[in-house]
């Protein structure tokens, strides 16, 4: 029976996707770039009955080894996926897919783009076929997940490009070691979806406005990598990781993703930079923040942030090779 494992990477975005032309298939309002991790990853296994009828069984692992089924709002969007994909390959069949993430499941960070680029990569391979990245990037946004387009590369990752808004990779992940030091401020799923977050964002009056900047911030990021000047690129993934709060909270109905513990890590990171340690702040949508710094300040900056009021937890992550398949399977 053709079975496949594989174990993708998450990402944080420095240039945030929110908003969308077409929600369904992800793609995207505005150009996006992001820096893929290593540590935060899902692992997926997909074992393939060619030509069996009968429902998809899908498998999660939350916070425990223990596999067990996973509850209907998880595994309907799995399913669509799967029969997108059959499509896609004109294959028949069903499914046995088990999936596990290496961060806790109920930490609020965000697990679609490594579980949707973990999900589409094992089943190309339990296919038998192995399209190019850009492909492989197209098959993994049509999930409706926009994220995990830019979560089958590594490095450094531009998205959307050309008439099949795929992604690209602007700088592999050896080009430059940048850290990610997590802040959790909050453990519960976040209140809105960013799905519902999406469809919102051009209700804010100045979704438009940033449209119009983005282009410009795109190459300001990609400048900065190329040439690795931390703080030029600072100063960017910190303007419009606020810059998607500003669109979340005036929207309408407005979304506050921003906890009192986000702004004590706010001002946290701004004290740093006061004291000389470059360390710059983003945000996805929820409440955690994720503090971007060089390798030799990564340190500093995970005590200080273990030191705020309201900070669960630090997790340390850093810029990866992307998804990998010299894992143990779970099924
Ligand atoms: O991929 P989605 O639909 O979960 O949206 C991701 C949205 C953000 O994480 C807030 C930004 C981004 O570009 O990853």
């Amino acid at each position: 029976m053709p079975k496949a494992t594989v174990e993708a990477p998450s990402n944080i975005a420095f240039i945030k996707y929110w908003g969308a032309k077409d929600l369904d298939e992800a793609i995207p309002a505005g150009p996006s770039l992001s820096m893929t991790l290593q540590r935060c990853a899902s692992r997926t296994t997909a074992v393939f009955h060619e030509g069996e009828d009968g429902p998809d069984e899908v498998l999660v692992a939350h916070n425990t080894d223990d596999l067990a089924p996973a509850g209907d709002a998880f595994r309907r969007p799995i399913v669509r996926h799967l029969r997108r994909l059959c499509k896609w390959a004109g294959r028949h069949g069903r499914f046995q897919i088990a999936t596990r993430n290496s961060f806790p499941s109920s930490a609020g960070l965000a697990s679609s783009a490594s579980g949707f680029a973990a999900l589409t990569l094992a089943v190309l391979r339990a296919f038998g076929v192995a399209p190019d990245r850009a492909t492989q990037s197209v098959l993994a946004r049509q999930s409706g997940s926009g994220s995990a387009a830019r979560s089958v590369m590594g490095g450094y990752v531009a998205w959307p490009e050309g008439d099949r808004h795929a992604a690209r990779q602007v700088a592999p992940h050896d080009h430059w070691d940048l850290r990610d030091v997590i802040a959790l401020v909050e453990t519960a799923p976040k209140k809105v979806a960013s799905r519902d977050g999406h469809r919102r964002a051009n209700t804010s009056p100045f979704f438009e406005k940033r449209l119009s900047l983005l282009p410009e911030r795109m190459q300001q990021a990609a400048a900065a990598i190329e040439t690795r000047e931390f703080e030029a690129l600072g100063e960017v993934i910190e303007t419009d990781g606020v810059e998607l709060h500003l669109i979340t909270m005036s929207s309408v109905p407005p979304i506050f993703y921003w906890m009192p513990a986000t702004l004590a890590v706010l001002e946290a990171v701004r004290e740093l930079r006061a004291e000389g340690v470059p360390a710059y702040s983003t945000m996805d949508a929820g409440a955690n923040v994720h503090v971007i710094c060089e390798p030799h300040h990564e340190e500093q900056v995970a005590r200080r942030l273990s030191r705020v009021d309201g900070v669960l937890e630090v997790i340390r992550d850093r810029v990866g090779p992307g998804p990998r398949t010299d894992v143990e399977p779970l099924l």
